[in-house]
């Protein structure tokens, strides 16, 4: 990357500063730090920026001065320019100078091919102290030949609290540069695809995405509160009900969930909305501008994508967002356990469950303490427990095989493909908890046994999801994707039928490399049909009406065929720097307690501020 900025005249040096107090004013730079190269020998330069490191060499000093362009090194010698000496033996890290001189080349036995200035450096003609910095709280670069610290050196809530020193770590500029670039990027692919960026309200009634809502206050309207949006949803919905076609936004949503590595409360959608399409309109487009993003990390996208039926992700995968990067497919064993002897399993075929086993390789030599830790990790994704039959050179070993027929072993082995030294473990319980569980184990093993080819990138559509999740304990119905998600055509009879969680949705997700980094559906333009979702997910009329009349009354006029998606751009950003948590690629983000450790947000109301919103602050005890 190349920065310019305004040439200004240096042909004549400024004259030496003799001022130890932090300067009023300064030089501002004609030059960033990480641009210059050889071909600059003999440039009279102003560069601005921070002491990343400082070193004194028996007289001469050393620093190592960074912009976000890069580093490069100035060195002050007492003999040629003492007052410039004086001054940089004075500085420490992190303080803010300004210096002016003539790039020079190094000579050769001193050249730094680790670091793209290494061929340059300047003995400053002249340097002002812009700020002093205390010492920072951790250590930002090395002094190692490249200076760059990839790795951080503090935790994470010391790195936040300190956001502003952990984002001057030349790997945050990193991540922030590509995530600029990736919303340039879209901004390009779909302005070129006839969208408009349109923004929509924050200040909005809840819109539903199955989150719980951020709420705020209204101070004119009194004991009334806005939602902050869990998604653009139904206001970009109503936006192709205004004719507006194809709509855009990098959009920030509001979702008080559980917090994870890849889920903040306040996340970033690339979020957009097309009328008049179909749903291979909608996920060619999504091709088209996920090639335009890829690119930006220099990643050749195959398009079309290849697609799954939500069932084949759910039965071999045991996940909807199957990370395709190694295989170890589930096998299903439901037939075998039919009429087993073997009452545990038996039971839970009976109850309507499944059977389902992984066939590991190399697992036949798991010690005791192996097998135990596996149960107890399937344990903690929610199984009451986990069989497994290790295939020893001297035959089958497994304490549940006392309860299998030969027939019952023979198929087991069969339906697996275990061989000699495999391990085949297995569970049986509801299909949804089976494929959790199971889909959670597969990926333990593809990470503890080295089986995920880190050099690939697995994107692909997941398709047909089921309309409804039903409440296994209250029985209840709740959407899948959200309510306004189109039923599949073929499947509008069994919306009416007994199991009309059978039903099937024109939702689609999009998975990269085992996460979902975007969702979409067509959604429904027939007020009769909206009227009948949301009966079917249990709201009366009035509630629906209440909760959803404005969308109700927008689509009796005229309402086009409409489907969008949106794609989680923290998300993206982060899997395409390769780290490991959103975390690192969100300036300002909150920790997993919901906070902001810089600034300490959420604090309690003043008396003050809540007298205006009409409230009186009596908060339950702290759960
Ligand atoms: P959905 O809820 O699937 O769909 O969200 C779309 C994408 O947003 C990202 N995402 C998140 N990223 C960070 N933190 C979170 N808490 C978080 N929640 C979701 C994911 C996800 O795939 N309105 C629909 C889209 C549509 O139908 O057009 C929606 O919001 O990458």
């Amino acid at each position: 990357m190349r920065y310019t900025v305004d040439t200004m005249n240096t042909s004549s040096p400024a004259p030496a500063s003799s001022e130890l107090q932090p300067a009023l004013t300064f030089t501002p730079r004609t030059r960033w730090c990480g641009d210059l190269r050889e071909s600059d020998a003999k440039q009279w330069v102003t560069l601005n920026g921070w002491v990343a490191v400082s070193r004194d060499l028996g007289g001469l000093v050393f620093i190592e001065l960074r912009d976000r362009s890069g580093y490069f090194q100035l060195v002050a010698d007492p003999q040629k320019n003492p007052d410039a000496h004086r001054v940089m033996s004075t500085l420490k890290t992190e303080d803010v100078i300004a210096v002016t001189g003539q790039v020079v080349l190094r000579a050769d036995d001193t050249r730094n091919t680790k670091l793209p200035t290494g061929a340059v450096e300047m003995f400053p003609e002249n340097v002002t102290l812009i700020n002093r910095s205390k010492t920072p709280p951790f250590q930002l670069d090395w002094a190692g030949p490249n200076h760059d610290n990839p790795e951080p050196q503090a935790n994470e809530g010391v790195r936040l609290k300190y956001r502003y020193l952990d984002l001057r770590r030349p790997s945050m500029f990193k991540n922030f540069e590509l995530r600029h670039r990736i919303a340039q990027a879209t901004r390009q692919y779909l302005n070129g695809q006839g969208f408009l960026e349109i923004e929509t309200p924050v200040l909005i009634k809840a819109t539903p995405e199955g989150a719980r809502d951020y709420l705020v206050p209204s101070r004119v309207q009194p004991h009334s509160c806005f939602a902050l949006p869990q998604s653009p949803q139904l206001f970009k919905q109503i936006l192709m009900m205004s004719g507006m076609e194809r709509y855009y936004q990098i959009a920030r949503c509001f979702r008080d969930e559980d917090l994870r590595a890849d889920r903040q409360p306040e996340f970033t959608q690339i979020d957009l909305e097309m009328a008049f399409v179909t749903q291979p309109d909608v996920m060619t487009l999504v091709e088209g501008l996920i090639t335009a993003i890829f690119a930006e990390a220099q990643i050749a996208v195959k398009t079309p994508l290849r697609q799954m039926d939500w069932s084949q992700a759910m039965n071999i995968y045991g996940s909807d967002k199957p990370d395709l990067r190694f295989d170890l497919p589930l096998v299903d064993l439901t037939n075998v356990f039919e009429a087993s002897a073997f009452s545990t399993f038996k039971s839970a075929v009976d109850a309507g469950g499944v059977v389902k086993a992984l066939r590991v390789p190399g697992a036949a030599h798991y010690s005791r303490k192996e097998l135990d830790d596996l149960q107890a990790i399937a344990k903690s994704f929610g199984a009451k427990g986990m069989a497994y039959i290790l295939y020893e050179a001297e035959g089958a070993k497994s304490p549940i095989l006392k309860y299998l027929s030969k027939t019952e072993q023979a198929e087991i082995q069969s339906e697996t493909g275990a061989q000699v030294g495999d391990g085949v473990f297995f569970m049986a319980d509801r299909f949804a908890l089976v494929c959790d569980v199971m889909g959670r184990v597969r990926l333990h093993f593809g990470k503890t046994l080295n089986l995920i080819d880190t050099t690939a990138h697995e994107l692909l559509w997941v398709v047909n999801f089921p309309m409804y999740e039903r409440d296994v304990e209250a029985g209840t119905l709740s959407a899948n994707h959200h309510p306004f998600t189109s039923p599949h055509p073929d499947d509008v009879a069994i919306l009416s039928s007994e199991t009309p969680e059978k039903t099937r949705a024109l939702a689609y997700d999009l998975v990269y490399n085992g996460t979902e980094i975007g969702g979409g559906s067509i959604r429904i333009h027939r007020p009769d049909v909206q009227r009948q979702i949301l009966s079917l997910l249990g709201m009366d009329d009035a509630t629906a009406q209440s909760q959803f009349g404005f969308l109700l009354e927008a689509l009796e006029y005229g309402a086009p065929p409409h489907g969008g998606l949106a794609l989680g751009l923290d998300r993206l950003v982060a899997l395409l720097a390769g780290v490991d948590s959103i975390r690192e690629v969100i300036a300002f983000p909150k920790n997993n307690r919901a906070e902001c450790p810089m600034t300490e947000a959420p604090v309690a109301p003043s008396e003050a501020q809540l007298k205006e919103l009409h409230m009186a602050w009596s908060p339950l005890p702290k759960a």
